[in-house]
């Protein structure tokens, strides 16, 4: 990951690309230094309601920039402020520039900051793999911004956020045969490190004395070995006394196991599948770095699934961490089966609250597409209620399914206590109602099955891993 550099600056320098942003043409003409040509030109492209306008001063632009202002909730008026950034960012490039001034003249605080943030996120690139990084490299490098109205301290609690998402998506984008599940704990570990959180690594052995049988069944397949990774944030200020746990699903990679993904290049994106894993372990390293005072843990399973060697057969009845049995059906179906044990293991820290993400079901997908996510649970409606309202506010958008008990009656087995696949209909939901048999606290669960890879660029969260989640966290630990 390369990230851009954001600093504040408290005057502009002349002669230099700037950025202005206003709501209104007359505040631009008021604070910039226009002869008459431009102003007229300025002028008549607001009137035709142009929203990005350029003054070509040849050895450095002026980039008008007029946003609307929202009548609508705030959050959409962030969100436009986010889109307008990324297509900023695109233009810059275009243009080749290097560095540019950000200046304030007139819009909310929040929307600058906005503004700045869908700049910083849709700048993202991934080119590790590329012979010739250099030829492709954005040529953004560094953002300065002007605005009084935004503090030093949240444009790094900004930095440290963006980079997390940022992250979270060179995880993701990262193929399985450079990030097998032992990878992807030690990249946890590395994080720990630059963020200052605890990372311990369960390996082979140690799953198995902790009778984790889902984790080990879906690693039955697979050469490499499985991992648990458990990471711990508790500053000696922390404000809740139980602590908040995440859980992300660690598949590195999903061939669906014996039971082959049938489906005509659903393998295609399937290195996605870590993809709840990465969004909780860059959550930890946001929450970290800006030293939010709350305890909180991250568990991720990890393994890949794969159908060869000893591979879990249909049929087989596992006995999970819990001590639960399932009969398994259906061995694409595997993420349940690792979150399962890693939601088990969490009742030992009595938390106050677990959220779980995975890239779990197709019927989520096939529920609202790629735009949102999916979430279900036994929260209290206040903490629901918080949960919506941060998503709104990161336009990380939720949908909540029931989870009523009549599901259950869905994957109950003739011989183990549960069967790892509902019926044809309703599958996100019984794969919660699954997860729902091993947990004992608060729980909510989030499906990014739809917004966490995509396929063609949606503005700043670009294309392939898009880091989905770990704003939301973020949003939602901050806010309490
Ligand atoms: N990893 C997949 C779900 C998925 C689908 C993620 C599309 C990202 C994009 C999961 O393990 C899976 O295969 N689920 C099955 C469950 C079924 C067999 C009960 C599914 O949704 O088809
Ligand atoms: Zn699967
Ligand atoms: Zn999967």
């Amino acid at each position: 990951m390369m990230s851009t550099k954001i600093k504040k600056i408290s005057a502009v320098p002349a002669n230099k690309n700037v950025v202005m942003l206003a709501y209104d043409i007359n505040d631009i003409l008021k604070n910039g230094d226009f002869n008459p040509k431009e102003t007229i030109f300025l002028k008549n492209e607001a009137k035709e309601e142009k929203s990005m306008i350029t003054i070509n001063r040849f050895t450095y632009q002026i980039i008008v920039q007029l946003l609307k202002k929202g009548k609508k909730e705030s959050y959409f008026g962030l969100e436009k402020a986010r889109r307008a950034g990324d297509s900023a960012c695109g233009a810059f490039n275009r243009l080749k520039i290097k560095e540019i001034i950000i200046q304030n003249t007139g819009i909310i605080a929040t929307e600058s900051l906005a503004y700045v943030e869908g700049m910083l996120l849709g700048n993202y690139q991934f080119l590790k793999y590329k012979k010739d990084p250099k030829k492709e490299t954005n040529t953004l490098q560094s953002i300065l911004l002007s605005d009084a109205g935004v503090k030093t301290t949240e444009l790094t609690e900004l930095t440290h956020a963006t980079e997390a998402v940022c992250i979270a998506r060179d995880l993701v984008n990262e193929p399985v045969n450079n990030l097998n599940a032992i990878d992807l704990a030690n990249a946890f570990k590395k994080l720990g490190k630059e963020a200052g959180f605890k990372v311990e690594i369960f390996n082979k052995a140690r799953i198995k004395k902790e009778k984790m049988g889902g984790l080990l069944a879906v690693n039955m397949g697979s050469i490499d070995h499985p991992t648990f990774t458990i990471m711990e944030w508790k500053p000696k200020n922390a404000k809740n006394k139980k602590p908040y746990v995440l859980v992300g699903k660690g598949v590195v990679y999903d061939t669906g196991g014996l039971s082959l993904k049938p489906t005509p290049n659903s393998m295609d994106s399937m290195k996605c599948d870590m993809a709840g894993g990465a969004a909780v372990g860059a959550a930890m390293y946001a929450i970290a770095k800006n030293k939010l005072p709350l305890h909180v843990i991250a568990l991720v399973p990890a393994t890949d699934n794969r159908p060869g060697g000893n591979a879990y057969v249909p049929g087989d009845v596992i006995k999970m961490h819990s001590g639960l049995t399932v009969e398994m059906l259906n061995a694409d179906a595997e993420g349940r089966m690792i979150l399962a044990d890693a939601l088990s293991y969490a009742k030992k820290y009595k938390p106050e609250l677990v959220m779980d993400f995975a890239t779990l079901t197709g019927a989520a997908v096939a529920a609202i597409g790629t735009i949102g996510t999916v979430c279900m649970g036994t929260a209290e409606e206040k903490i629901k209620n918080s949960l919506k309202n941060s998503a709104n506010e990161v336009y990380e958008r939720l949908v909540e399914l029931p989870i009523w008990d009549e599901y259950d009656d869905l994957i109950k087995s003739d011989i183990a206590d549960m069967k790892n696949i509902g019926g044809p209909y309703g599958g996100a939901i019984t794969a919660g109602k699954f997860l729902q048999r091993y947990i004992d606290y608060p729980w909510m669960h989030f499906d990014i099955a739809g917004p966490a890879y995509i396929k063609s660029n949606d503005s700043y969260r670009g294309r392939n891993g898009t880091g989905t989640g770990v704003r939301m966290l973020y949003h939602f630990f901050k806010s309490l």
